[in-house]
């Protein structure tokens, strides 16, 4: 089986967030059951210069009216397909905003271009090679299975995963004849309250839909998290599934990680000390035995990060410290910033993004809390439970899916991994956090937690498995 997976963001060569991760991870996972991935991703400055002994494999003389150029490398086990066309995609600045965090005017047309190319190499544009499927992923290459469509070729089949589906990609309908797509695709596919949407038009082309659990499959039937596609989404109910995610167990794996302080297996938690005394020192904590918080997340509304904000004074009321690792929204950033300041030695913050500094904070703070209003699946989790470090978590989305909480029943069955609340509350954060601070003096308790959770399978494994039998499926209906 050939796969052609088309991605904005791609670990470990651009990641702005967990869509990187899975990008990067579920083609490894994948290789081990027969399927062949091919990943295609716009070649920014940080992926060209990353990758040595690029091939060329075709050129596209007009894509949207650009040229660009197919290489292709090997990194790190990932079969890459670079686009390459410097008018669109070598900026300073990240994948999707400016140095000034302002939108690219023309990402309409980046990302309309990259879903494109996916539909041309699907179609059969790469000499020697051509997918079985397309896999492509949110609204940065949702056009890809709407090009496919509207195609001179037979299509191939396609499927469609939503990472989250509070970016939709929706644009002015007056860009649409600029799409080079015919007029009836925009009633049949893009067409979304005036404007066009192109997540829209891929969950309405691509043969099957997925999202990344179980139960924000199901949220997304709902208005509440639908965010306005919830009638496509139930029109969509029969080709449906929700597959949790995975961590790359090799990168994230605390016997063997060199971003920590100390390593250690579940075996022998109390080699953990170390690194908790690593990242005391970092943040500059005051010691003693109250357990430490960390929170490693974009500071905006999803992820409740305004919620942290009101209980920072009973956080450390309560008893316990908090190391906060961040960025986002500046109002956001402020008031962590001075909760930080009011309370030194018991809260820290970081402002910025620091890969080795999430590590060192996994394996060090005693839990990690997750306070998001939704969460498609969540990631950090899931290193979270791998670490040691016991997830807080609100009860949605993924979150829900992956973590058992621990109540009276699961501790008796010794089955807890974690603590749930209910989301979007407070009030019901703060219980969570005295419920945590409480279950943390119990020795016996924390440490059944931590072991239970350095118990769970985090591995891409299962789901990899479930994707692999989708594909098959879409690709046996497609004869
Ligand atoms: P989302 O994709 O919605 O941001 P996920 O939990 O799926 O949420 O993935 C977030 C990913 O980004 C995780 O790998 C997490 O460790 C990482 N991350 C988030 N913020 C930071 C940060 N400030 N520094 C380092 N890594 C971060
Ligand atoms: C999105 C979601 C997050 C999910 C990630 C990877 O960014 O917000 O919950 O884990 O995609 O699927």
């Amino acid at each position: 089986m050939k796969v052609l997976s088309v991605a904005s963001e791609l670990y470990p060569l651009v990641k702005t967030g967990g869509l990187a991760d899975v990008a990067g991870a579920l083609p490894l996972a994948l290789a081990a059951l027969g399927v062949e991935t091919k990943t295609l991703v716009p070649g920014y400055p940080a992926v060209l210069k990353a990758l040595g002994n690029l091939v060329k494999r075709t050129e596209f003389s007009d894509l949207l009216g650009e040229r660009a150029v197919l290489l292709e490398a090997k990194h790190e086990g990932i079969d890459i397909l670079v686009l390459d066309a410097p008018a669109l995609f070598e900026r300073a600045g990240g994948p999707y905003v400016d140095p000034n965090s302002r939108d690219y005017a023309d990402n309409w047309k980046r990302f309309a271009v990259l879903s494109k190319a996916g539909a041309e190499i699907a179609a059969g544009a790469m000499p020697g090679w051509q997918p079985d499927l397309v896999h492509a992923h949110d609204w940065q290459s949702a056009l890809t299975p709407v090009y496919m469509r509207y195609g001179e070729t037979p299509e191939r089949p396609s499927l469609i995963t939503i990472h989250n589906i509070a970016f939709q990609g929706q644009f002015s309908a007056g860009l649409f004849p600029q799409l080079g797509l015919p007029g009836h695709a925009l009633w049949e596919a893009l067409e979304y309250y005036g404007t066009i949407s192109y997540l829209k038009g891929g969950l309405v082309t691509a043969h099957a839909v997925s999202t990344v659990s179980p139960s924000y499959a199901e949220e997304i039937l709902t208005p509440a998290f639908g965010m306005g596609l919830e009638g496509v989404i139930a029109s969509r109910a029969d080709d449906l599934y929700g597959i949790v995610n995975g961590i790359d167990a090799t990168v994230w794996n605390p016997a063997t990680d060199r971003l920590i302080a100390q390593t250690y297996a579940p075996t022998a938690l109390k080699k953990r000390q170390a690194n908790r005394e690593a990242l005391a020192a970092r943040f500059m904590l005051d010691d003693d035995d109250g357990p430490i918080f960390c929170v490693i997340s974009r500071l905006t509304w999803q992820k409740g990060m305004d919620l942290l904000a009101e209980v920072t004074d009973m956080l450390v009321t309560s008893g316990a410290k908090l190391v906060v690792l961040g960025s986002g929204d500046h109002a956001l950033e402020s008031s962590l910033l001075a909760a930080a300041a009011r309370h030194k030695g018991r809260i820290g913050m970081v402002v910025g993004y620091d890969e080795p500094l999430s590590h060192l904070m996994q394996a060090g703070a005693d839990a990690i809390l997750i306070p998001s209003r939704f969460e498609p699946c969540g990631l950090t989790q899931l290193y979270g439970l791998r670490y040691g470090c016991v997830p807080v978590v609100a009860r949605t989305g993924g979150l829900a899916d992956t973590i058992i909480d621990a109540n009276e029943a699961a501790i008796a069955a010794q089955t807890a991994t974690g603590i749930k609340f209910a989301p979007g509350s407070a009030d019901a954060l703060r219980s969570a956090i005295r419920r945590t601070v409480r279950l943390h003096t119990s020795v016996k308790i924390w440490g059944q937690l931590q072991k239970q959770g350095m118990k769970s399978d985090v591995s891409w494994g299962r789901s990899a498995e479930r994707y692999a039998e989708l594909y098959q499926r879409l690709v046996s209906k497609g004869q």
